[in-house]
């Protein structure tokens, strides 16, 4: 593995195997297989778990790592190419990348979408432009429209609580917030769980349909899925959607059609602040359906505390399976 940008950029023996592979450091700790290594992780946006994860994730394999988050205690950081530098960004990606890869043997870069141009962030250009200046193995801790780090706990998270692939049912669901938030959990959710074999449905208000690449991503995954098991399709009818559901997986993401525009956006989904999930959510839902989110969530917003607080709730669990399976990718990416 030369980096770890995309769960698509990888085959389903490869994901096997990066799963073996964090269950058994799960069980089997190595504190020593990366002694000497360094990690070095540049995050342009906020974060909890993603830095927390990888920087114990690190430690617990013998490695160190460190942290730069422009702007604050370093400089400001323009990642646009072709611009005149005489706002506040004082140094450029295109140096500082290469710089920040000199110290480490592996870098890691969290940078959201912008949240202007749908085409610019389903190209997810300002990331690629930045993995074209990196040296060293890269990995991608959230971008405009991918979050493989998350995808890949998600999918170990799954494989932990027995849910099924091939005949398992997730529902990936939007949600109300009051932001209008990113594509990249849900494009990853959907796309791993229709390559796990599972059958997806997207449960979205009217004008809320995730844009057309993401959809025909997550159909190829379902068709590539091991025995071609998996299936995606997209409905507005919650009790239907839900009606056997084994895992409702919910997240708030921008209405396209407003895509950069927050006032309109804003306006198009009031009215939709029932949709946060409830007990009664799972009523029609397989008996021991389980709830799933990539944290952070607002809670009485996107779901009830009765949810969160309930035993269907799995988001510690997924967020605890970051670190395994970040291990595994770090383990594979520097030792082989
Ligand atoms: N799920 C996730 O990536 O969490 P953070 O934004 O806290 O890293």
């Amino acid at each position: 593995m030369k980096g770890f940008l995309d769960l698509a950029d990888l085959g389903l023996a490869e994901i096997a195997d990066l799963l073996d592979l964090a269950a058994r450091l799960e069980r089997r700790p190595e504190p020593r297989a990366l002694e000497g290594k360094i990690l070095a992780l540049l995050f342009f946006n906020p974060s909890l778990r993603t830095l927390a994860s990888f920087q114990a994730g690190m430690a617990r394999l013998g490695g160190s790592s460190f942290v730069v988050s422009p702007g604050q205690g370093t400089w400001i950081l323009e990642t646009r190419d072709g611009v005149v530098m005489d706002g506040a960004a004082a140094e450029h990606v295109r140096e500082a990348i290469p710089v920040l890869a000199g110290y480490a043997d592996a870098l890691g870069i969290r940078s959201f979408a912008g949240g202007a141009d749908l085409a610019a962030d389903l190209a997810d250009s300002t990331f690629q432009s930045m993995a074209g200046v990196c040296p060293v193995p890269l990995i991608n801790l959230e971008s405009a429209v991918n979050h493989p780090c998350q995808a890949l706990g998600d999918w170990k998270t799954m494989d932990d609580l027995g849910i099924p692939a091939r005949g398992g049912k997730l529902v990936l669901s939007w949600a109300w917030h009051p932001k209008p938030l990113p594509l990249a959990v849900p494009a990853a959710a959907l796309h791993m769980a229709a390559l796990r074999g599972m059958d997806v449905t997207v449960l979205r208000p009217e004008g809320f349909g995730l844009p057309e690449p993401i959809m025909e991503k997550a159909r190829l995954a379902a068709a590539m899925s091991a025995g071609a098991g998996g299936s995606v399709r997209e409905t507005t009818d919650r009790r239907e959607a839900l009606a056997g559901a084994h895992v409702i997986y919910a997240k708030s993401w921008t209405a396209p059609v407003h895509y950069g525009d927050a006032t309109a956006e804003a306006a198009f989904r009031a009215g939709l602040r029932d949709w946060c999930v409830g007990n009664d959510w799972f009523d029609t839902a397989a008996p021991d359906c389980r709830f799933m989110h990539c944290l952070p969530v607002r809670r009485n917003v996107v779901v009830k505390d009765e949810v969160l607080d309930g035993p269907r709730s799995v988001v510690v669990h997924e967020a605890r399976n970051r670190m395994w399976a970040q291990m595994a990718v770090l383990h594979r990416l520097l030792r082989g």
